[in-house]
């Protein structure tokens, strides 16, 4: 479903958006530092399923929350974060800068990112809030390139739901397009959901 000022927003207009956004300054901060309530669940909710893994990848990584609290339970796997914020570094060292000490963070465009992979380079590749903005001239490859990079589970919180029509946040049920078994699906606000893929 896509909102009528969308329907031309392409994935390089997509980049653009996001690269223009981080350009003001006080845009940052704004967008994860929070208490990590969601995160913590998201962490206690995959805890219970007792996938092992030794390495965890983000995609659209932001200020580093979500690595912050999934490092503080899963101490010993390593880390990576990448996103296309160019000031991607320096944000994260203001925010979590302990993310900066434990994990490789790269200032790359996702895409671009997991074509450079190797098939199952990352045990779980992990996702919270990306997808939604990843236009539907790309989404396909940008699912596909997630599954061959993902050794044992994909873990995405995203918006399932419309709640106010936004052209640029895009809505979808992950199970249509994801191909491992989705073995968790959960709602958890008016508008997203967390989903578990099971390789
Ligand atoms: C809504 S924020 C979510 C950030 C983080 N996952 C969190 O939970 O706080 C979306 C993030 O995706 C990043 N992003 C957007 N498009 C991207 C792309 N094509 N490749 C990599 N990162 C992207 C943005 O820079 C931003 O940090």
């Amino acid at each position: 479903m896509i909102h009528k000022d969308g329907a031309d927003f392409n994935y390089e207009k997509q980049k653009k958006f996001w690269l223009e956004r981080w350009e003001k300054l006080n845009y940052r901060g704004k967008l994860s530092n929070t208490t990590g309530s969601i995160t913590k669940k998201i962490v206690r909710e995959f805890s219970k399923l007792e996938i092992k893994f030794d390495s965890f990848l983000e995609l659209g990584c932001g200020l580093g929350r979500n690595i912050h609290f999934f490092h503080e339970t899963f101490p010993k796997a390593s880390y990576t974060g990448v996103d296309i914020n160019p000031n991607l570094r320096k944000d994260i060292s203001r925010c979590y800068p302990d993310v900066l000490k434990f994990s490789k963070i790269v200032t790359v465009d996702a895409l671009a990112f997991l074509k450079k992979q190797k098939p199952s380079s990352f045990d779980v590749i992990f996702t919270y809030a990306l997808l939604l903005h990843i236009t539907e001239d790309v989404i396909n490859s940008v699912v596909k390139s997630i599954e061959r990079c993902a050794n044992r589970a994909i873990v995405i919180f995203e918006r399932e739901k419309v709640t106010k029509e936004c052209f640029w946040r895009i809505p979808r049920n992950y199970e249509e397009y994801f191909s491992p078994p989705c073995i968790l699906k959960k709602p958890y606000t008016e508008s997203n959901t967390l989903w578990i893929f099971k390789k």
